[in-house]
Protein backbone atom coordinates (compact mmCIF):
# COMPACT_ATOMS: atom_id res chain seq x y z
CA UNK A 1 0.00 0.00 0.00
CA UNK A 2 1.04 3.69 -1.15
CA UNK A 3 1.08 6.72 0.55
CA UNK A 4 -1.70 7.63 -1.81
CA UNK A 5 -4.09 5.79 1.21
CA UNK A 6 -6.80 8.75 1.78
CA UNK A 7 -6.47 9.09 6.01
CA UNK A 8 -9.01 8.99 7.89
CA UNK A 9 -11.04 6.12 6.57
CA UNK A 10 -11.72 2.60 6.13
CA UNK A 11 -10.16 2.33 3.02
CA UNK A 12 -6.39 2.94 5.37
CA UNK A 13 -6.09 -0.47 5.54
CA UNK A 14 -7.82 -1.90 2.30
CA UNK A 15 -5.23 -3.58 0.27
CA UNK A 16 -2.94 -4.87 3.48
CA UNK A 17 -3.14 -8.17 4.47
CA UNK A 18 -4.98 -6.85 7.44
CA UNK A 19 -7.98 -5.95 5.11
CA UNK A 20 -8.76 -10.40 5.51
CA UNK A 21 -10.37 -9.28 9.15
CA UNK A 22 -13.51 -8.04 8.43
CA UNK A 23 -14.67 -6.97 12.03
CA UNK A 24 -11.48 -4.67 12.20
CA UNK A 25 -10.76 -1.56 10.40
CA UNK A 26 -8.62 0.87 11.01
CA UNK A 27 -10.20 4.55 11.31
CA UNK A 28 -6.72 6.77 11.60
CA UNK A 29 -5.96 8.90 13.39
CA UNK A 30 -8.20 12.11 12.91
CA UNK A 31 -11.47 10.03 12.85
CA UNK A 32 -10.50 7.84 15.80
CA UNK A 33 -12.84 8.67 18.52
CA UNK A 34 -11.30 8.12 22.22
CA UNK A 35 -13.27 5.82 24.61
CA UNK A 36 -12.94 3.71 27.08
CA UNK A 37 -15.04 1.10 27.30
CA UNK A 38 -13.59 -0.61 30.56
CA UNK A 39 -14.20 -3.73 28.97
CA UNK A 40 -10.97 -5.75 30.58
CA UNK A 41 -11.87 -9.98 31.25
CA UNK A 42 -9.90 -10.08 34.58
CA UNK A 43 -7.81 -7.36 36.80
CA UNK A 44 -4.40 -5.83 35.11
CA UNK A 45 -3.11 -3.67 37.38
CA UNK A 46 0.12 -2.73 35.53
CA UNK A 47 3.40 -3.57 34.55
CA UNK A 48 5.07 -6.15 36.52
CA UNK A 49 8.32 -6.29 34.51
CA UNK A 50 9.91 -6.93 30.88
CA UNK A 51 12.51 -10.15 30.78
CA UNK A 52 15.12 -9.96 27.62
CA UNK A 53 16.31 -13.54 26.85
CA UNK A 54 20.35 -12.92 25.93
CA UNK A 55 23.58 -14.83 25.78
CA UNK A 56 24.97 -13.33 28.71
CA UNK A 57 23.55 -12.20 31.40
CA UNK A 58 25.76 -10.32 33.27
CA UNK A 59 27.40 -8.60 30.70
CA UNK A 60 24.18 -7.49 28.85
CA UNK A 61 22.55 -6.11 32.47
CA UNK A 62 25.79 -4.40 33.24
CA UNK A 63 25.45 -2.91 29.91
CA UNK A 64 21.47 -1.42 30.78
CA UNK A 65 22.75 -0.59 34.04
CA UNK A 66 25.30 1.52 33.31
CA UNK A 67 23.34 3.14 30.28
CA UNK A 68 20.26 3.46 31.92
CA UNK A 69 21.51 4.24 35.63
CA UNK A 70 19.56 1.48 36.78
CA UNK A 71 20.89 -0.69 40.11
CA UNK A 72 21.34 -4.73 40.46
CA UNK A 73 18.47 -5.44 42.62
CA UNK A 74 17.82 -9.04 42.71
CA UNK A 75 19.53 -12.33 41.00
CA UNK A 76 19.29 -15.67 40.87
CA UNK A 77 22.57 -17.51 39.56
CA UNK A 78 25.06 -19.93 39.84
CA UNK A 79 25.92 -17.91 43.02
CA UNK A 80 22.23 -18.77 44.72
CA UNK A 81 22.50 -22.59 43.24
CA UNK A 82 20.76 -21.99 39.96
CA UNK A 83 22.59 -23.42 37.65
CA UNK A 84 20.16 -23.83 34.88
CA UNK A 85 20.16 -20.35 34.21
CA UNK A 86 21.46 -16.79 35.29
CA UNK A 87 18.63 -14.30 35.78
CA UNK A 88 19.56 -10.67 36.95
CA UNK A 89 16.91 -8.02 37.62
CA UNK A 90 17.46 -4.38 37.47
CA UNK A 91 15.63 -1.34 39.04
CA UNK A 92 14.98 1.98 38.52
CA UNK A 93 11.76 2.79 40.81
CA UNK A 94 9.03 0.63 38.94
CA UNK A 95 11.05 -0.17 36.18
CA UNK A 96 12.05 -3.59 36.26
CA UNK A 97 14.29 -5.49 33.78
CA UNK A 98 14.77 -8.82 33.91
CA UNK A 99 18.21 -10.54 32.31
CA UNK A 100 18.24 -13.95 31.60
CA UNK A 101 20.39 -16.38 29.37
CA UNK A 102 20.64 -20.13 29.80
CA UNK A 103 24.03 -21.41 31.44
CA UNK A 104 23.04 -25.52 30.44
CA UNK A 105 22.63 -26.46 27.28
CA UNK A 106 19.77 -28.67 28.09
CA UNK A 107 16.50 -28.56 29.93
CA UNK A 108 16.63 -30.05 33.40
CA UNK A 109 14.36 -33.17 34.10
CA UNK A 110 10.71 -31.87 35.77
CA UNK A 111 11.68 -31.54 39.95
CA UNK A 112 9.64 -30.00 42.67
CA UNK A 113 12.82 -29.11 44.13
CA UNK A 114 13.69 -27.43 40.97
CA UNK A 115 16.79 -25.00 41.48
CA UNK A 116 14.97 -22.07 38.89
CA UNK A 117 12.69 -19.56 40.08
CA UNK A 118 11.46 -18.75 36.77
CA UNK A 119 9.23 -22.50 36.03
CA UNK A 120 9.00 -21.27 32.67
CA UNK A 121 12.60 -20.95 31.17
CA UNK A 122 13.55 -23.61 29.56
CA UNK A 123 17.78 -23.50 28.25
CA UNK A 124 16.45 -25.14 25.01
CA UNK A 125 13.76 -22.45 23.81
CA UNK A 126 16.11 -19.50 25.01
CA UNK A 127 19.19 -20.62 23.33
CA UNK A 128 16.75 -21.12 20.09
CA UNK A 129 15.20 -17.31 20.48
CA UNK A 130 18.55 -15.85 21.09
CA UNK A 131 20.00 -17.77 17.75
CA UNK A 132 16.69 -16.49 15.88
CA UNK A 133 16.27 -13.23 17.21
CA UNK A 134 19.40 -11.76 18.65
CA UNK A 135 18.93 -9.97 21.94
CA UNK A 136 15.45 -9.46 22.30
CA UNK A 137 12.70 -9.07 25.07
CA UNK A 138 11.02 -12.46 25.66
CA UNK A 139 8.09 -11.39 27.83
CA UNK A 140 6.48 -8.69 29.07
CA UNK A 141 4.63 -9.13 32.53
CA UNK A 142 2.17 -7.78 33.87
CA UNK A 143 0.52 -8.01 37.31
CA UNK A 144 -3.31 -9.13 37.60
CA UNK A 145 -5.18 -10.14 40.84
CA UNK A 146 -4.66 -13.44 39.96
CA UNK A 147 -2.28 -15.55 37.32
CA UNK A 148 -4.40 -18.90 37.50
CA UNK A 149 -7.48 -16.93 36.56
CA UNK A 150 -6.33 -14.60 33.99
CA UNK A 151 -4.77 -17.35 32.15
CA UNK A 152 -7.68 -19.47 32.33
CA UNK A 153 -9.97 -16.81 31.62
CA UNK A 154 -7.24 -15.83 28.84
CA UNK A 155 -7.08 -19.20 27.26
CA UNK A 156 -10.74 -20.00 27.15
CA UNK A 157 -10.86 -16.43 24.63
CA UNK A 158 -8.33 -18.20 22.53
CA UNK A 159 -5.31 -17.31 24.10
CA UNK A 160 -2.65 -20.00 22.82
CA UNK A 161 -0.95 -20.87 25.96
CA UNK A 162 2.72 -21.26 26.97
CA UNK A 163 3.05 -21.90 30.48
CA UNK A 164 0.50 -22.91 32.46
CA UNK A 165 -0.31 -21.26 35.76
CA UNK A 166 2.82 -22.27 38.43
CA UNK A 167 2.67 -21.23 42.51
CA UNK A 168 5.57 -19.58 43.15
CA UNK A 169 5.51 -19.54 46.76
CA UNK A 170 4.31 -16.91 49.33
CA UNK A 171 1.54 -16.43 47.11
CA UNK A 172 3.19 -15.61 44.26
CA UNK A 173 1.94 -17.04 40.50
CA UNK A 174 3.04 -16.70 37.46
CA UNK A 175 1.88 -18.39 33.85
CA UNK A 176 2.40 -17.46 30.30
CA UNK A 177 0.02 -16.82 26.85
CA UNK A 178 1.80 -16.15 23.58
CA UNK A 179 1.70 -12.40 23.03
CA UNK A 180 3.26 -12.47 19.03
CA UNK A 181 5.82 -14.01 17.50
CA UNK A 182 8.49 -15.97 20.51
CA UNK A 183 6.72 -12.73 22.97
CA UNK A 184 4.67 -13.99 25.56
CA UNK A 185 2.33 -12.01 27.65
CA UNK A 186 3.34 -13.22 31.72
CA UNK A 187 0.77 -12.94 34.11
CA UNK A 188 2.02 -12.30 38.05
CA UNK A 189 0.23 -12.23 41.28
CA UNK A 190 1.58 -11.38 44.19
CA UNK A 191 0.11 -10.37 47.80
CA UNK A 192 0.28 -6.48 48.96
CA UNK A 193 4.57 -6.54 49.54
CA UNK A 194 5.40 -6.39 53.22
CA UNK A 195 9.14 -6.10 55.02
CA UNK A 196 9.51 -10.20 54.74
CA UNK A 197 8.26 -10.23 51.11
CA UNK A 198 10.83 -10.61 48.57
CA UNK A 199 11.00 -7.48 46.76
CA UNK A 200 11.02 -9.34 43.13
CA UNK A 201 9.37 -13.19 43.00
CA UNK A 202 10.04 -15.99 45.40
CA UNK A 203 13.74 -17.61 45.15
CA UNK A 204 15.77 -14.42 43.63
CA UNK A 205 18.27 -12.96 46.43
CA UNK A 206 17.42 -9.50 47.30
CA UNK A 207 20.92 -7.47 46.60
CA UNK A 208 21.02 -4.59 48.85
CA UNK A 209 21.04 -0.79 47.77
CA UNK A 210 24.34 0.71 46.73
CA UNK A 211 25.18 4.19 48.69
CA UNK A 212 25.33 6.77 46.29
CA UNK A 213 22.37 4.37 44.69
CA UNK A 214 22.31 4.48 40.55
CA UNK A 215 19.88 6.67 39.56
CA UNK A 216 19.55 8.81 35.84
CA UNK A 217 15.61 9.22 37.18
CA UNK A 218 14.00 7.01 34.80
CA UNK A 219 10.95 5.79 36.76
CA UNK A 220 8.59 3.48 35.61
CA UNK A 221 7.68 1.71 31.58
CA UNK A 222 5.13 3.87 29.63
CA UNK A 223 4.70 1.13 26.67
CA UNK A 224 5.92 -1.70 25.16
CA UNK A 225 5.35 -1.40 21.34
CA UNK A 226 5.56 -4.68 19.07
CA UNK A 227 5.97 -4.94 15.45
CA UNK A 228 3.41 -7.94 13.68
CA UNK A 229 2.85 -9.19 9.91
CA UNK A 230 -0.57 -8.36 10.45
CA UNK A 231 -2.19 -5.56 12.47
CA UNK A 232 -5.50 -6.88 12.29
CA UNK A 233 -5.04 -10.05 13.25
CA UNK A 234 -2.96 -9.45 16.25
CA UNK A 235 -5.25 -6.86 17.90
CA UNK A 236 -8.24 -9.27 16.97
CA UNK A 237 -6.21 -11.74 19.28
CA UNK A 238 -5.06 -9.84 22.09
CA UNK A 239 -8.10 -7.40 22.51
CA UNK A 240 -10.20 -10.93 22.66
CA UNK A 241 -8.42 -12.72 25.64
CA UNK A 242 -7.43 -9.27 27.73
CA UNK A 243 -10.77 -7.18 26.67
CA UNK A 244 -7.96 -4.57 26.15
CA UNK A 245 -10.19 -1.71 24.42
CA UNK A 246 -8.24 0.75 21.47
CA UNK A 247 -6.42 3.38 22.82
CA UNK A 248 -5.63 5.28 19.54
CA UNK A 249 -4.55 4.24 16.31
CA UNK A 250 -2.55 5.96 13.17
CA UNK A 251 -2.11 5.03 9.75
CA UNK A 252 0.39 5.11 7.29
CA UNK A 253 -1.48 7.98 5.60
CA UNK A 254 -1.19 9.52 9.12
CA UNK A 255 2.49 9.06 9.96
CA UNK A 256 4.45 7.52 6.78
CA UNK A 257 6.72 10.00 5.18
CA UNK A 258 7.25 9.55 1.23
CA UNK A 259 9.42 6.67 1.57
CA UNK A 260 8.01 4.46 4.48
CA UNK A 261 5.22 3.81 6.26
CA UNK A 262 3.12 2.02 9.06
CA UNK A 263 0.11 1.02 10.53
CA UNK A 264 -0.48 1.26 14.48
CA UNK A 265 -3.11 0.15 16.78
CA UNK A 266 -2.57 1.23 20.90
CA UNK A 267 -4.06 -1.63 23.30
CA UNK A 268 -4.83 -0.39 26.84
CA UNK A 269 -6.39 -2.17 30.21
CA UNK A 270 -9.21 -0.49 31.99
CA UNK A 271 -6.72 1.68 33.85
CA UNK A 272 -4.85 2.69 30.61
CA UNK A 273 -1.66 1.99 32.22
CA UNK A 274 -0.89 -1.16 29.86
CA UNK A 275 0.01 0.73 26.91
CA UNK A 276 0.48 -2.20 24.20
CA UNK A 277 0.63 -0.57 20.96
CA UNK A 278 1.41 -3.15 18.11
CA UNK A 279 2.58 -1.76 14.61
CA UNK A 280 2.33 -3.44 11.02
CA UNK A 281 4.63 -2.60 8.10
CA UNK A 282 2.89 -0.97 5.07
CA UNK A 283 4.35 -1.62 1.25
CA UNK A 284 4.29 -0.30 -1.56
CA UNK A 285 6.94 2.42 -0.62
CA UNK A 286 10.17 3.26 -2.91
CA UNK A 287 11.86 2.28 0.13
CA UNK A 288 11.04 -0.80 2.42
CA UNK A 289 9.14 -0.19 5.54
CA UNK A 290 10.99 0.17 8.82
CA UNK A 291 8.80 -2.54 10.56
CA UNK A 292 9.35 -5.31 7.60
CA UNK A 293 12.76 -4.02 8.01
CA UNK A 294 12.91 -5.11 11.93
CA UNK A 295 10.19 -8.11 10.63
CA UNK A 296 13.42 -9.46 8.46
CA UNK A 297 16.19 -8.67 11.20
CA UNK A 298 14.29 -10.51 14.11
CA UNK A 299 13.15 -13.14 11.52
CA UNK A 300 9.49 -12.44 12.68
CA UNK A 301 6.94 -9.93 15.39
CA UNK A 302 8.75 -8.93 18.27
CA UNK A 303 9.08 -6.20 20.83
CA UNK A 304 10.43 -3.28 18.40
CA UNK A 305 10.89 -0.61 21.92
CA UNK A 306 10.33 -0.16 25.32
CA UNK A 307 9.40 3.65 26.10
CA UNK A 308 10.51 4.46 29.31
CA UNK A 309 9.31 7.54 31.18
CA UNK A 310 11.05 10.12 33.39
CA UNK A 311 9.91 13.06 35.23
CA UNK A 312 13.16 14.93 33.87
CA UNK A 313 13.86 14.06 30.76
CA UNK A 314 16.43 16.62 29.83
CA UNK A 315 18.60 15.28 33.05
CA UNK A 316 17.56 11.43 32.21
CA UNK A 317 19.41 12.33 28.82
CA UNK A 318 22.27 14.40 30.41
CA UNK A 319 23.08 11.36 32.56
CA UNK A 320 22.51 8.80 29.63
CA UNK A 321 24.15 10.96 26.95
CA UNK A 322 27.49 11.07 29.25
CA UNK A 323 27.47 7.58 29.15
CA UNK A 324 26.98 7.09 25.43
CA UNK A 325 30.74 7.27 24.16
CA UNK A 326 31.86 4.55 27.65
CA UNK A 327 29.98 1.58 26.24
CA UNK A 328 25.97 3.50 27.41
CA UNK A 329 23.10 4.11 24.81
CA UNK A 330 23.84 5.87 21.65
CA UNK A 331 21.32 8.16 20.10
CA UNK A 332 19.47 8.87 16.88
CA UNK A 333 20.56 11.94 15.10
CA UNK A 334 18.39 14.49 16.18
CA UNK A 335 16.34 16.21 13.77
CA UNK A 336 16.95 19.19 11.38
CA UNK A 337 17.26 22.79 12.92
CA UNK A 338 13.98 24.14 11.32
CA UNK A 339 12.48 21.27 13.20
CA UNK A 340 13.32 23.49 16.62
CA UNK A 341 12.17 26.97 14.40
CA UNK A 342 8.36 25.28 14.16
CA UNK A 343 8.33 23.71 17.64
CA UNK A 344 8.44 27.31 19.31
CA UNK A 345 4.98 28.12 17.35
CA UNK A 346 3.57 24.55 18.24
CA UNK A 347 5.00 24.12 22.08
CA UNK A 348 5.60 28.05 23.20
CA UNK A 349 2.81 27.80 25.44
CA UNK A 350 3.94 24.88 27.55
CA UNK A 351 7.63 24.95 27.60
CA UNK A 352 9.90 27.47 28.92
CA UNK A 353 12.55 29.35 25.88
CA UNK A 354 15.09 27.48 28.25
CA UNK A 355 13.59 24.03 28.07
CA UNK A 356 13.34 24.59 23.94
CA UNK A 357 16.67 25.20 24.30
CA UNK A 358 17.89 22.37 26.31
CA UNK A 359 15.65 20.32 23.66
CA UNK A 360 16.94 20.99 20.93
CA UNK A 361 20.55 21.11 22.37
CA UNK A 362 19.72 17.39 23.12
CA UNK A 363 17.76 16.18 20.50
CA UNK A 364 14.80 15.75 22.19
CA UNK A 365 11.23 15.73 20.09
CA UNK A 366 8.55 17.30 21.25
CA UNK A 367 4.65 16.48 20.38
CA UNK A 368 1.24 16.90 21.49
CA UNK A 369 -2.62 15.89 21.16
CA UNK A 370 -5.35 17.45 22.41
CA UNK A 371 -4.78 16.04 26.16
CA UNK A 372 -1.02 17.44 27.24
CA UNK A 373 3.08 17.11 25.85
CA UNK A 374 5.18 14.21 25.21
CA UNK A 375 9.08 15.21 25.40
CA UNK A 376 10.55 11.87 23.58
CA UNK A 377 13.66 10.49 22.51
CA UNK A 378 14.90 7.42 20.72
CA UNK A 379 18.16 5.61 21.32
CA UNK A 380 20.19 3.23 18.29
CA UNK A 381 19.25 -0.44 18.29
CA UNK A 382 20.44 -1.79 21.92
CA UNK A 383 22.08 -4.67 19.96
CA UNK A 384 23.76 -6.44 16.94
CA UNK A 385 20.81 -6.43 14.57
CA UNK A 386 18.63 -3.16 13.54
CA UNK A 387 15.50 -4.39 15.97
CA UNK A 388 15.06 -3.17 19.65
CA UNK A 389 15.30 0.09 20.50
CA UNK A 390 14.80 2.32 23.80
CA UNK A 391 12.73 5.53 24.35
CA UNK A 392 12.81 7.66 26.93
CA UNK A 393 9.67 10.00 27.38
CA UNK A 394 8.13 12.34 29.82
CA UNK A 395 4.39 13.35 29.47
CA UNK A 396 3.30 16.89 30.98
CA UNK A 397 -0.32 17.53 31.63
CA UNK A 398 -3.58 15.72 32.01
CA UNK A 399 -3.54 15.54 35.66
CA UNK A 400 -6.56 14.28 37.43
CA UNK A 401 -7.48 12.90 41.01
CA UNK A 402 -8.48 9.46 42.31
CA UNK A 403 -11.88 8.83 44.44
CA UNK A 404 -9.58 9.40 46.95
CA UNK A 405 -8.26 12.56 45.89
CA UNK A 406 -4.82 11.69 44.91
CA UNK A 407 -3.39 13.24 42.06
CA UNK A 408 -2.30 11.05 38.97
CA UNK A 409 -1.49 11.63 35.36
CA UNK A 410 -4.01 9.72 32.73
CA UNK A 411 -2.45 7.06 30.93
CA UNK A 412 -0.90 7.92 27.46
CA UNK A 413 -0.91 11.65 28.37
CA UNK A 414 0.94 13.64 25.27
CA UNK A 415 0.10 10.74 22.65
CA UNK A 416 2.38 8.81 21.06
CA UNK A 417 4.36 10.78 18.95
CA UNK A 418 2.07 10.92 15.81
CA UNK A 419 3.56 14.17 14.60
CA UNK A 420 7.40 13.09 15.45
CA UNK A 421 6.74 9.55 13.67
CA UNK A 422 8.16 11.18 10.22
CA UNK A 423 11.12 13.20 11.86
CA UNK A 424 11.95 9.42 13.59
CA UNK A 425 11.55 8.03 9.86
CA UNK A 426 13.69 10.53 8.72
CA UNK A 427 16.29 9.98 10.92
CA UNK A 428 16.69 6.02 10.22
CA UNK A 429 16.49 6.72 6.89
CA UNK A 430 18.95 8.67 6.54
CA UNK A 431 21.20 6.49 8.94
CA UNK A 432 20.28 2.96 7.09
CA UNK A 433 20.95 5.03 3.84
CA UNK A 434 24.46 5.86 5.09
CA UNK A 435 25.08 2.05 6.26
CA UNK A 436 24.15 0.66 2.85
CA UNK A 437 26.60 3.56 1.68
CA UNK A 438 29.31 1.61 3.73
CA UNK A 439 28.35 -1.60 2.63
CA UNK A 440 28.81 -0.78 -0.83
CA UNK A 441 32.15 0.40 -0.41
CA UNK A 442 33.47 -2.35 1.62
CA UNK A 443 31.88 -4.40 -1.11
CA UNK A 444 33.60 -2.72 -4.04
FE1 LIG B 1 6.81 4.82 21.67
Amino acid sequence: MGQATVAGTESAVAGSASSSEKDFKLVGYSNFLRKNPRTDRFPVLGFHHIEFWCGDATNTAGRFSFGLGMRLSARSDISTGNTIHSSLLLRSSSLQFLFSAPTSSSDPPPSPQSQSPLPSFSPSASHRFTLTHGLGVRAIAVRVSDAFSAFHISVSHGARPAFPPADLGLGFALSEVELYGDVVLRFISHPSPSPHSPSFLPGFEDLPTPSPCLDYGIRRLDHAVGNVEDLASAVKYVAAFTGFHEFAEFTAADIGTAESGLNSVVLANNEETVLIPMNEPVHGTKRRSQIQTYLDHNVGAGVQHLALATDDVLQTLREMRAKSPAGGFEFMPPPVPTYYVNLRRRAGDVLSEEQMKQCEELGVLVDRDDQGVLLQIFTRPVGDRPTLFLEIIQRIGCMTKDEEGKEYQKGGCGGFGKGNFSELFKSIEEYEKALEAKQQIAAA
